[in-house]
């Protein structure tokens, strides 16, 4: 006879994904922000599920990050925990919840872990969040860093393009990284990256290393999930693959929705009390 407890899958932790890449096993991670997507995506077996603050651009039509509140993202975020049994739950600290102080830092983070149910909070930055990092990870929250086109920084980089193209900005990114690891971070992701750069520093840290637009030689991938399943219609960047293209079948079932209420098809004889 089987128990609850005996069927539960084992769940991901920083430990798990510290021994992954120690052992050379590659890291799936995707984007989620709600229950019913979240279920969807444990039980498609990601790793590691990361409610970005992308959730504001995807779920309320924002353009950058940075209107994402605290607030937000810890509804977001509970939402997603509740659908989740096997994957490790990464939430993002919005912009403005950790760059005035440490104690403020410190402060949100806690909150978030406290309030969503997740295991781990993403800061975007190098150097200059270190301490921060360093006071959120001693009150035991693990923390994942965010290197290259960090999107909070968007009206400074004047853009979304590539990132650390030129020697100065990669030998500066390297620098980072480095320092990411030596605060404290259990992981770091680096977007929209040269794949030659991104190799380098998956190979210079010893935690995990998460690309998206950052090639092949990082320890891991992630996808924002309604870009990948193709519901984001005019967001085709280079390094999206897609694995599905719902866009069409779901207005293409909404239209046929329409087309049998108007003409009184639906609902049929069997289909009603
Ligand atoms: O917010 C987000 O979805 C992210 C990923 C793109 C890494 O930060």
């Amino acid at each position: 006879m089987s128990t609850n407890t005996i069927d539960k899958p084992k769940k991901v932790t920083t430990a798990t994904v510290r021994k992954m890449k120690a052992e050379g096993q590659k890291i799936a991670m995707l984007t989620a922000y709600d229950y019913t997507t979240a279920r969807l995506v444990d039980a498609g077996g990601v790793d590691m599920i990361l409610v970005g603050d992308s959730a504001t651009n995807v779920m309320a039509g924002n353009e950058t990050t940075l209107p994402m509140t605290l607030e937000e993202m810890i509804y977001h975020t509970r939402c997603v925990v509740r659908g989740v049994e096997r994957a490790m739950v990464i939430a993002d600290m919005p912009f403005g919840s950790y760059q005035v102080s440490a104690e403020q830092g410190v402060a949100n983070a806690i909150r978030l872990m406290k309030e969503s149910g997740a295991q781990g909070v993403k800061m975007e930055g190098g150097r200059e969040i270190c301490d921060t990092i360093r006071r959120i990870t001693a009150a035991g929250i693990p923390v994942c860093g965010h290197l290259g086109l960090t999107p909070q920084s968007v009206n400074q980089f004047g853009g979304y393009g590539v990132r650390a193209k030129e020697d100065a900005e990669a030998k500066r990114l390297l620098e980072d990284a480095r320092a990411l690891e030596e605060a404290g971070c259990f992981a770091m992701v680096l977007e929209k990256i040269p794949a030659a750069l991104a190799e380098q520093v998956a190979k210079s840290v010893t935690i995990p290393v998460i690309g998206i637009g950052a090639g092949a030689g990082v320890d891991g991938q992630v996808l924002v999930v309604t870009d990948m399943l193709g519901m984001n219609d005019g967001f085709r960047p280079k390094f999206l693959r897609l694995y599905s293209d719902l866009a069409p079948v779901i207005t293409s079932a909404i239209g046929n929705y329409c087309a049998d209420v108007r003409a009184g098809s639906f609902p049929s004889a069997a289909e009603q009390y």
